[in-house]
């Protein structure tokens, strides 16, 4: 098959979006429109793709640059460019623009930079029906008025009982028959370059909205006696464009609700798939039970017999088999990532933050915040706790309101607190510093320097009594 190269259209105004942000650059699943129509692309390992920017084009093209790097990170190979389209006079017109940048041996795709739900095995049936001599249309039938869409004219049936597409009608366009018919474009379109080319320089203007349309290609194609031929699917949710917030939070949970039954097909115990929100990948062995309303981002991996409760946010974490999440409990791992070990208790109210790694039998407890921390198997902060840029051994008990100081205002130091160490209640850890195995720290000290392994150290005023002390009382007036 010939060398793919993508154009993405996304130099519209977006106006019913009511925003100032461009329309491609709004989020699904955690993503921008445009991040999934080119992660599309890259899929289908086409050789290059070319961004139509007008609208926001500084913004969006900023946003091509990263998505562009971040591909060359992953080691994938994908030629992304931009050309401005200004002013904006119609989908052909942004075609054209693009069209300088498309060689004329492969086969070009174009896809609306407002349509993220197209799968990629849809995209790879239509180019092999446009191969290299024939143009292809992605079209929908869902039996249902067209609305705003263009419509699908096809001609008369011929021998091998193929119904031949004749053009496309803008809806503002069309007679009334034409109005009636039900199939329309989804604007997804597969042509051989070369043949692209010579149609796009045919195009005109002269019509209700006075703009150059890529939709009449097909017209000069029929003429030209190039075969037009349709992919007609059903299911509206992958072609279906983002125009307003309502669409685009219709859209959402259709994808939502696409990885919630992936999920569960899978084995995935879910209390309720239209309360589960996946922006990113999920990984999860057997056996794993999610309740409602939790939100998982980046990269995320569930191990075998992991339970998430009631209402976490857990981005970027590897939790392993048999660990707890109770409810509430906020895991970010950033860049560094979490790791919570096996048969870990983690909340509820808890907050995991970059760098934190928890052990095997690791409980952190309510309103305890762990960062870039390693916690060895059977540590326990079990409340209202702060640990942070620590290594704290196996087996310690890190009581309720202790934190480590970890920040001297300009640079951050490490505590180390070695095994079956026992931290007591509302302890101030100064770093840096150690304390020494089996050692234990007294309730409410302020500790500065390191401290024996054994030992008891504590670190506060002496408690005094005073004997048959007189309360003051009130004077009169
Ligand atoms: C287009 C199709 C219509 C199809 C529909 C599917 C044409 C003439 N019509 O209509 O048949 O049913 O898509 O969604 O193609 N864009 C540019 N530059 C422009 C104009 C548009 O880059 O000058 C981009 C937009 O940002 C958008 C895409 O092209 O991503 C489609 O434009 P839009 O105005 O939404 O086209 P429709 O009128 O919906
Ligand atoms: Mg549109």
């Amino acid at each position: 098959m010939s060398a793919i190269d993508v154009v993405v259209m996304a130099a519209g105004k977006g106006t019913r979006m009511k925003s100032q942000r461009p329309k491609v650059l709004h989020r699904l699943a955690g993503r921008p429109l445009l991040a999934h129509v080119l992660d599309s692309a890259a899929a289908l390992q086409a050789r290059s793709a070319v961004v139509v920017t007008g609208h926001g084009a500084i913004e969006v093209e900023a946003f091509c640059a990263d998505w562009a790097s971040a591909q060359a990170t992953k080691g994938l190979q994908i030629a992304l460019r931009t050309v401005r389209q200004e002013p904006q006079l119609g989908t052909g017109h942004a075609v054209q623009q693009a069209a300088p940048a498309l060689p004329d041996d492969g086969v070009t795709l174009v896809l609306n930079g407002d349509v993220p739900l197209v799968r990629p095995g849809t995209l790879r049936r239509l180019l092999s029906l446009a191969g290299e001599h024939s143009i292809a249309l992605l079209t929908v039938d869902t039996g249902e008025d067209a609305g705003a869409y263009g419509r699908i004219v096809r001609g008369a049936a011929e021998g091998n009982g193929d119904i031949p597409v004749r053009a496309i009608v803008e809806a503002k366009d069309a007679s009334a028959d034409q109005r009636a018919i039900t199939e329309w474009y989804s604007g997804v379109i597969a042509a051989p370059t070369r043949l692209l080319k010579k149609y796009l320089a045919l195009l005109t203007d002269d019509n209700a909205q006075k703009e150059f349309y890529l939709t009449d290609v097909v017209k000069h194609a029929v003429a030209d006696g190039t075969p037009v031929l349709a992919l007609q699917i059903d299911d509206d949710v992958e072609v279906a464009g983002v125009n307003s917030p309502v669409q685009l939070a219709e859209l959402e949970r259709a994808l939502q609700q696409r990885h919630a039954l992936r999920l569960m097909e899978a084995g995935v115990r879910l209390v309720d798939p239209a309360r589960f929100d996946l922006r990113g990948t999920l990984q999860c062995g057997q056996d794993v039970e999610i309740d409602v309303g939790c939100i998982f981002e980046g990269d995320v991996t569930l191990a075998d017999g992991v339970r998430i409760g009631a209402h976490c946010v857990i981005a970027n974490a590897t939790l392993a088999a048999g660990a707890v999440i109770h409810p509430f409990t906020h895991i970010d791992g950033g860049q560094d990532g979490v790791t919570v070990g096996a048969g870990a208790l983690v909340g509820p109210f808890a907050r995991l933050r970059p760098g934190a790694q928890l052990g095997p039998d690791v409980h952190i407890g309510n309103f305890v915040e762990v960062k870039n921390s390693t916690l060895a198997a059977g540590a326990k902060a079990n409340h209202l706790a702060y640990l942070g840029d620590a290594t704290v051994g196996e087996r310690v008990n890190y009581g309720a309101g202790s934190i480590t100081a970890n920040y001297d205002g300009a640079n951050k130091h490490r505590t180390v607190i070695e095994a079956d160490v026992h931290v007591g209640s509302n302890c101030v850890l100064v770093a840096p510093l150690t304390l020494g195995a089996g050692g234990t720290v007294g309730g409410g000290s302020t500790i500065t320097k390191s401290t024996p392994p054994g030992a008891l150290s504590v670190a506060r005023g002496k408690q005094i009594s005073v004997a048959d002390w007189q309360r003051p009382v009130k004077q009169k007036k």
